[in-house]
């Protein structure tokens, strides 16, 4: 009888320590879960990055050694970034005392839903760069019926527009291309019309939202391509990487490219805000500082 009362007792203390196990692991796992979320809602998305690259290529003139390009994307304005962290990004990129700032698309998440225009206007015309603001449509900008609206918000910023075109920027007789296409998804973009009177002896860089077109972009003599779109996936877990791009950010998802035998260099950035999610894990927002090296 006293061997089977112990017996009971030990069952009942392993079932008791089971149910004890079941539910600590429960608790971590939950707590964890819940942790990263928080994380990637909270803390992440706020953690903005310059990404710093030094550019060099025989074809940089030398008047244009140290030159600064600021490249900031997708702000995604109105969806979980707001006009003060915009502030914030301003004062940043002002401090990179950049000689050119360009903006590689989707300035607001739902142009159709925003309602702080002039605001926006306000603090974008705050953005200071010596030889000019430039930007391209992104597939935001265009959807929603937000083609003309952000086309006069960055007109009113101060902004210039790259649409199948572009600009020559001159420095003590000597000068470097800077093209821009329309947006591959929404827009109608051409780079036939793009590069048709570009000589292939000039550094030429070209601004796209979408990062995938750069397979036929290396067709064409570019030396550097800037890009967003892709928010580097926005989650990425370790081991397997983004679970998720969006199309043409489906081949070049973040980071630094070689194309062309070399002769071409892609960036693509994380860009700032978020879209669909308001979530970064292991993706921090990011804006890049290019500084040329003749
Ligand atoms: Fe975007």
């Amino acid at each position: 009888m006293k061997l089977i009362a112990l017996k009971d007792g030990e069952k009942l203390m392993t079932r008791r320590k089971f149910i004890k196990t079941i539910f600590g692991t429960l608790l971590t796992f939950i707590s964890l879960v819940s942790g990263t979320y928080a994380y990637a809602y909270y803390i992440e998305p706020r953690l903005i990055h310059n990404n710093r690259q030094l550019i060099s290529s025989k074809k940089i003139p030398k008047s244009f050694d140290k030159f600064k390009i600021v490249q900031f994307s997708d702000t995604h304005l109105g969806f979980h970034f707001s006009l003060e962290q915009l502030e914030t990004l301003i004062k940043k990129i002002n401090s990179e005392h950049p000689d050119v700032i360009v903006f590689t698309g989707d300035l607001i998440d739902k142009p159709q839903n925003y309602q702080s225009e002039k605001k926006l206007i306000h603090s974008l015309n705050k953005l200071r760069a010596t030889s000019g603001k430039y930007w391209v449509y992104g597939n935001h900008d265009h959807g929603g019926y937000g083609t003309k609206m952000i086309h006069d918000i960055m007109d009113q910023a101060n902004f210039t527009l790259l649409k199948n075109n572009y600009t020559t920027i001159e420095k003590d007789d000597e000068r470097i291309i800077l093209a821009g296409i329309d947006d591959v998804m929404l827009g109608k973009p051409n780079l036939k019309q793009t590069f048709k009177n570009i000589q292939p002896d000039d550094y030429t860089i070209l601004l796209a939202h979408e990062p995938d077109i750069a397979s036929e972009v290396s067709e064409y003599p570019v030396d550097l391509q800037l890009s967003g779109h892709s928010h580097g996936g926005q989650v990425r877990l370790p081991f397997i990487g983004h679970l998720y791009t969006p199309p043409y950010a489906e081949k070049y998802i973040q980071g630094k490219y070689k194309l062309n035998d070399g002769k071409m260099n892609l960036f693509v950035s994380a860009g700032i805000g978020t879209t669909r999610l308001p979530l970064r894990l292991f993706c921090q927002p990011e804006y890049y500082t290019f500084t040329f090296m003749h």
